[in-house]
């Protein structure tokens, strides 16, 4: 976490073997979660790996997933949201050799660049406002979305201008924000290629469109092509977030990133529209456990808000799942922690084509409850427990979150019902 504001970019490939060490400089405790990584629970960064002020904390695993961009932050319970509005956050990237078999644009800062999106406010002295303006407190006091900002920042720049050096340019976008959503296109509707979700490449054809709805949480990778000499701006127009939208502001428009082309482009990769297959949508068996779970209000799942001492769910290692996840009021993005999962269907209908690839975050509209294929994965630890939680940070400092342990399959009825208090 060096430097003032947002952290160093990490990449890594599958079967590298990571070993982090943390050292914890703030004036107080935080932890490192690693958004998307498939992990033991104990290096997952959740709330249970606190790092003390002045201490070291040094995970180590074994990257074994797919490419895909991913990201870490802070998880402390009750001050997530305080801790990433404040810049502790990064992005990880990492490749496999499906992914560097693919003409893709891949030269880091060149033709394969990160946009990590950010809402903010600064007081007169230009130093980041926390108060809000006021809006904060009538947020929370209301409906508790909690923070949105009036200035966007785009991997920690205001304002920012890419002047591209060759035609096709894949952008990696994180939606860093803490309740923001952003509905992103170009101002003059040029369509654009998605080429990968959260947790990897989408299969198959890339997905074109001209608008894309983005929420807190999630990451998506588009292509995109820019002619020599021309201006043209990503931006983040009014979007669809249900009844309690304008709580969100969801009429807002931002310019993100303005785009000047200098007069000559260098030649790129020939783009040849095949990703590969990808991860696709697994099968579900019938006899596939189901689940509800309902967010509610600004604070609770399925009637409880979160319980650091409580663990919600035992889930057996690399179970394939079935979890419906509906909203009883507001929009919310919908995250797990230790799994993919692909969006089977929302509201009873097929989900639409920019949903096909492998995810670990959701958007949750208030009326259309999205139902989920989770793939777990093989870590097991019966008491160290991973995350769900709505990926608006105020919500999850709220208590919108949920815990789960993976163990051994058949071996479910022995999971703690405690962290901490595992019986035999
Ligand atoms: Cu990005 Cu549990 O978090
Ligand atoms: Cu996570
Ligand atoms: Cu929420």
């Amino acid at each position: 976490m060096n430097g003032p504001f947002l952290a160093p970019t990490l990449r890594a490939r599958r079967g590298d073997q990571i070993k982090v060490s943390l050292q914890n400089d703030l004036p107080e405790a935080t932890t490192v979660h690693w958004h998307g990584m498939h992990l033991p629970a104990a290096m997952d960064g959740g709330p249970h790996q606190m790092i003390s002020q002045g201490h070291t904390w040094r995970p180590e695993w074994t990257v074994d997933q797919p490419a895909a961009t991913l990201w870490y932050h802070p998880h402390p319970h009750g001050a997530t949201a305080d801790h990433v509005y404040r810049g502790v956050a990064g992005m990880i990237l990492l490749d496999d050799d499906e992914s560097d078999a693919l003409a893709l644009p891949h030269e880091y800062g060149v033709d394969d660049i990160p946009l990590i999106i950010q809402d903010k406010r600064f007081n007169g002295d230009g130093n980041l406002s926390r108060d809000n303006g006021g809006f904060l407190d009538e947020m929370i006091g209301s409906n508790g979305f909690g923070f949105l900002g009036d200035t966007i920042l785009v991997n920690g720049t205001y304002g920012p201008v890419f002047a591209p050096d060759r035609a096709l340019n894949r952008f990696r976008i994180l939606n860093a924000s803490n309740a923001r959503f952003y509905n992103l296109g170009f101002t003059d509707d040029r369509p654009f290629h998605l080429i990968a979700t959260e947790n990897g490449l989408v299969p198959g054809r890339p997905v074109e469109l001209t608008r894309l709805l983005i929420g807190p949480g999630e990451r998506a990778e588009i292509v995109v092509s820019f002619t020599a000499g021309e201006e043209v701006t990503l931006r983040s127009y009014k979007q669809d977030l249900g009844d309690t939208q304008n709580m969100l502001g969801s009429d807002d428009t931002f310019d993100i990133l303005r785009v000047r082309a200098p007069g000559a482009l260098e030649a790129s990769v020939e783009f040849t529209f095949e990703l590969g297959p990808g991860n696709g949508v697994p099968v579900v068996p019938d006899d596939a456990t189901r689940r509800d779970f309902d967010l509610q209000g600004h604070n609770r799942i399925n009637g409880e808000k979160m319980d650091m001492a409580r663990i919600d769910l035992v889930i057996p290692a690399d179970g394939l799942e079935v979890w419906r996840v509906s909203s009883s009021s507001q929009p919310h993005t919908f995250h797990i922690h230790g799994c993919t999962f692909h969006v089977i269907e929302i509201d009873g209908a097929e989900p639409s084509e920019h949903l096909r690839g492998p995810k670990d975050t959701v958007f949750i509209h208030p009326d259309r409850p999205v139902t989920l294929a989770v793939q777990f994965d093989s870590h097991v630890d019966p008491e160290i427990p991973y995350m769900y939680h709505c990926h608006i940070l105020r919500h999850e400092d709220n208590g919108m979150m949920g815990q789960f342990v993976v163990v051994e399959p058949g071996t479910e009825s022995s999971g703690a019902t405690t962290v901490g208090a595992h019986h035999h």
